[in-house]
């Protein structure tokens, strides 16, 4: 008789203790050391805590993540398809709540099929309306303030001084905010992202400005974002409008300061690209680009997927209602899509750092504009040296982004300009 090898039940979620940490991913020096490490215990989808005693899948494969993220129907974006809301299992002051609430948002992020078909198309059609002009003159106008700001020579961090605030207000100018508004909200964003006591204040506060703008926007109407989406048709109230604007005004200026950072750190201490600089030939999508490859800032995206249904995968069980978490960084580095080097081969465009399927970032194209013309003005006007050594950088303890906490430098204002690349 032949005997039948017996199949050991497959790994899920419940009952795993001590699971690695999803910032631990993120918070290292080398941004594949935990990926790898993940990989070779578990294979391309391992579990990990979200945060202590939150656990979640981690998709770490370039083919998974892209059927995962592309079938809306079994991986949901709905938070109310989140076990841990209907088995009530989430204390109050989780941060996941405000990631993955109770009650999702009106918004394409937090929707799948139909409604997030309807909610999706005000932002790519007020996106695509928008003028690639308008913006450049928006983020100079932005950058050279802050230059300003930093004065003629000195010491600055610019991660706090130049990554985050250029990434916020270049967002909020998108929308159509004023200066006063922008930089309140500015301090309000910081106090809700880094969970101080005033984040609830912040948190009230910020809506309210959200809210007031949309009404302003409806009563007098403007060439802004949130102009044309107060005019799309698919939107039924301002609540869709605001919530719909939330996730830009918190998270994407977030994505924007990560990207803007590394590149940052790229061009200050990679002679390849020092050498390019200062010889006039300046080759800042390259830079921009070899981050998207190698340390998507976005490295796991926030919004998890929803199982609907128990599915087997990479021989775990995801049980229905599980969380999912598509590594992107991890899935650029994926033996499977590179033959070589990883972001030298020409023209290899398959990297995820944008997402990939329905909620794939409607905003790559205005992001880079924002990038480029904030790295190129800073570069441009000052002379930088980074402070300290390469290896002395640490890492922000995020679950989702990556980027240095601080990048100090010692700078001045340059006496000529540098080449425009725009
Ligand atoms: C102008 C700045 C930006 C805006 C307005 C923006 C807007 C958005 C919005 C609205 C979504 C949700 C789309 C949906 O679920 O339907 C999104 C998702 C996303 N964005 Fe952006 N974004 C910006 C910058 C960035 C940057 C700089 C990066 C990284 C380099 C990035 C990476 C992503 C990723 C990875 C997702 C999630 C995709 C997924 O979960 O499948 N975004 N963005």
């Amino acid at each position: 008789m032949e005997r039948v090898a017996a199949r050991t039940a497959p790994v899920e979620l419940a009952g795993l203790k001590g699971l690695t940490p999803l910032s631990a991913t993120t918070g290292g020096a080398d941004s594949q050391e935990i990926y790898n490490v993940l990989r070779a215990r578990w294979g391309v989808v391992a579990p990990v805590d979200m945060e202590p005693g939150v656990p979640a899948w981690l998709v770490m494969g370039h083919a998974e993540i892209c059927d995962i993220a592309r079938d809306e129907a079994q991986f949901s974006r709905d938070p109310r398809n989140w076990r841990w809301h209907y088995d009530g299992l989430l204390s109050e002051r989780s941060a996941m709540l405000g990631i993955s609430p109770r009650e999702p948002r009106s918004s394409s992020y937090h929707s799948d099929g139909e409604k997030r078909r309807r909610l999706r198309e005000p932002l790519d059609d007020g996106l695509a309306a928008l003028s690639e002009k308008t913006v450049v003159a928006q983020v100079e106008e932005v950058s050279m303030r802050l230059i300003d700001e930093l004065g003629p020579s000195g010491e600055a961090d610019l991660v706090r001084d130049w990554s985050k605030k250029v990434g916020f207000l270049a967002v909020t100018a998108l929308f159509g905010f004023d200066q006063r508004t922008a930089d309140q909200m500015m301090v309000d964003s910081a106090h809700i992202m880094d969970h101080t006591g005033q984040a609830a204040e912040a948190r009230d506060r910020m809506g309210r400005n959200l809210m007031a703008h949309v009404r302003n926007r409806r009563a007098t109407g403007g060439a802004d974002l949130t102009s044309t989406f107060v005019r799309h048709k698919s939107f039924h109230d301002d609540r869709e409008v605001a919530d719909t604007m939330s996730l830009p005004l918190i998270a994407a200026s977030e994505f924007l300061t990560a990207w803007i950072a590394l590149t940052l750190r790229l061009l200050l201490t990679d002679k390849r690209f020092a050498a390019r600089w200062t010889g006039g030939r300046i080759a800042l999508d390259d830079a921009l680009d070899e981050v998207l490859w190698r340390e998507a800032p976005v490295a796991n995206p926030p919004l998890p997927r929803y199982a609907m249904q128990d599915v087997e995968l990479d021989g775990k069980l995801v049980r229905e209602g599980d969380a999912l978490i598509m590594a992107v960084a991890a899935a650029n580095q994926d033996p499977r899509v590179h033959t070589g080097d990883t972001w030298d081969e020409v023209g290899n465009r398959a990297h995820l750092a944008w997402g990939v399927g329905p909620h794939r970032c409607p905003a790559s194209r205005q992001a880079r504009i924002i990038a480029r013309v904030a790295i190129n003005r800073l570069l441009t006007e000052l002379d930088l040296e980074l402070a300290v050594e390469d290896h002395y950088l640490a890492w922000v303890p995020s679950p989702w982004v990556r980027h240095p906490q601080a990048l100090p430098v010692r700078y001045e204002r340059a006496r000529s300009s540098g080449t425009e690349v725009y």
